[in-house]
């Protein structure tokens, strides 16, 4: 299958090939990332008044560069500068046909006063915030409703100093939902590569609601004891390619989801024509996981060549009853596992849901999934399946 389409003013131009069969791909399966031209307008952040040393709290800059960037967007758009330097930076706004351009050197640097990342509504599809009830805070870099947006560089890096909220979450200060590092909500035509992600306060990068998305050559690390720092949860997404990305973080690598419980079911928007290719990763938990959350269904994920080692587990599909939904024609090959507990892990019973109004009858529908060419050394077990009473096991292979 082969798709073509042509953004808004053709400024980014996606040549969308489906890499859903076991043909041999070609050297990259993002290849909406064809042609994007380059900006006609720049600016550097320090033009703003932004300061690198690490200290100078650069909020106000960032926003002011986007804004005066804003006049761009339908001149060809523009791109942000940033140079080496320590940029210190509360929550900021991308917008459309924006170019956020990370220099090598660059680091932008999450605040550490949570007051930087204000507080936004839960997802419509989460009902509540994913840790607790009421909103969640917004992420460092956060963008809505876009169309054709990139955050890329000569290996920057996007560094969340995740560590306070890591201490409220063990301590249990924490008010509301931690904040992603990278969110785009409801947004089509995303780039993000050749930049480095640390030390996230919870999932790193988090497209929801999105079309049309591409992460490549990314690096994304945090420490292995760091709670929920998953690496890329596509949540209620579709046409993503993942490829060529190395992930070390505390939870998994990358994980495809789609809502929770009765509030995923009713929004009904699935996580669809995932692709995945020459991930590299460690992790206590999975490198490829589906769920918990997968209430409006996930289907048409492919995986190629992936490289887990020292990890938990290498593919693992999560749901509970309550969740409703479906995971369904999953295609997984050329796997090498190097010391990792569970190569396959299904769990029918994960458990975990936003209030107690959820229905235990609704029942998440596993199918056709096929895991093939997979090679391991130092693998405690190739499989556990856990399914969920009165109800039959996914048919597969
Ligand atoms: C999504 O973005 C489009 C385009 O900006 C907008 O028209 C639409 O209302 C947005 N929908 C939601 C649910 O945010
Ligand atoms: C996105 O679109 C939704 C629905 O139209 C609207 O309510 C919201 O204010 C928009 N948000 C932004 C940041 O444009
Ligand atoms: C990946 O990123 C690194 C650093 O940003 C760069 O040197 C390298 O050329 C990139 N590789 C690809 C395939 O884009
Ligand atoms: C990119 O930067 C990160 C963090 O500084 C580093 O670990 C990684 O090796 C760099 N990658 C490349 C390809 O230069
Ligand atoms: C919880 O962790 C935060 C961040 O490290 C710290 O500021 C706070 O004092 C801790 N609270 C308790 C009750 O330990
Ligand atoms: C939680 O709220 C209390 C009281 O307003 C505040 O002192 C504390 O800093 C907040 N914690 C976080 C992590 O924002
Ligand atoms: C990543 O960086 C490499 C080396 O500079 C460049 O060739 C490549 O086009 C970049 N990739 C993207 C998707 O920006």
């Amino acid at each position: 299958m082969k798709r073509l389409s042509t953004l808004v003013d053709g400024f980014l131009v996606l040549a969308l090939f489906s890499c859903s069969t076991w043909t041999v791909w070609s050297s990259s399966c993002c290849n909406q990332i064809n042609s994007y031209e380059v900006r006609p307008h720049s600016v550097s952040i320090t033009e703003f008044g932004a300061v690198g040393d690490g200290i100078t709290l650069n909020t106000i800059a960032f926003q002011n560069a986007i804004f005066y960037l804003n006049s761009f967007a339908d001149k060809g758009g523009a791109k942000l500068f940033v140079p080496a330097g320590r940029w210190l930076t509360g929550s900021f706004d991308l917008i459309s046909h924006l170019t956020l351009w990370l220099d090598n050197d660059a680091v932008i640097l999450g605040s550490m006063n949570s007051d930087d990342w204000p507080v936004v509504d839960p997802l419509p599809s989460y009902g509540h915030g994913r840790e607790l009830p009421g909103g969640r805070h917004r992420s460092l870099i956060y963008g809505r409703n876009l169309t054709d947006v990139v955050i890329t560089g000569n290996n920057g890096t996007i560094d969340g100093q995740g560590s306070i909220w890591w201490n409220n979450f063990w301590n249990k200060t924490l008010n509301y939902t931690r904040p992603h590092l990278v969110e785009l909500m409801n947004s089509t035509g995303v780039l993000i590569s050749n930049v480095t992600f640390m030390n996230s306060p919870f999932w790193t990068i988090h497209p929801v609601y999105c079309s049309h998305v591409t992460i490549q050559n990314v690096t994304i690390i945090a420490p292995l004891s760091s709670p929920n720092t998953d690496g890329i949860n596509p949540d209620s997404s579709d046409n993503v390619c993942i490829e060529d990305c190395y992930i070390s973080t505390g939870d998994d690598l990358i994980s495809i989801k789609s809502g929770w419980d009765g509030y995923g079911i009713s929004f009904g928007r699935p996580s669809t024509n995932i692709n995945i290719r020459r991930l590299i990763g460690k992790t206590t938990s999975a490198g490829i996981a589906i769920g918990s959350e997968m209430s409006g269904g996930v289907s048409e994920v492919h995986a190629e060549d992936i490289y887990i080692f020292d990890s938990h587990s290498a593919i693992r599909i999560k749901t509970s009853p309550g969740r409703g939904g479906y995971v369904r024609n999953v295609y997984i090959s050329n796997m090498i596992l190097v010391n990792v507990d569970i190569a396959i892990r299904f769990t029918g019973l994960y458990g975990e849901h936003p209030d107690d109004t959820y229905d235990p009858d609704a029942l998440p529908v596993i199918e056709r999934i096929t895991i093939k060419d997979v090679i391991g050394e130092k693998v405690k077990r190739a499989g556990l399946i856990q399914g969920i009473k009165g109800q039959n096991l996914p048919d597969g292979s």
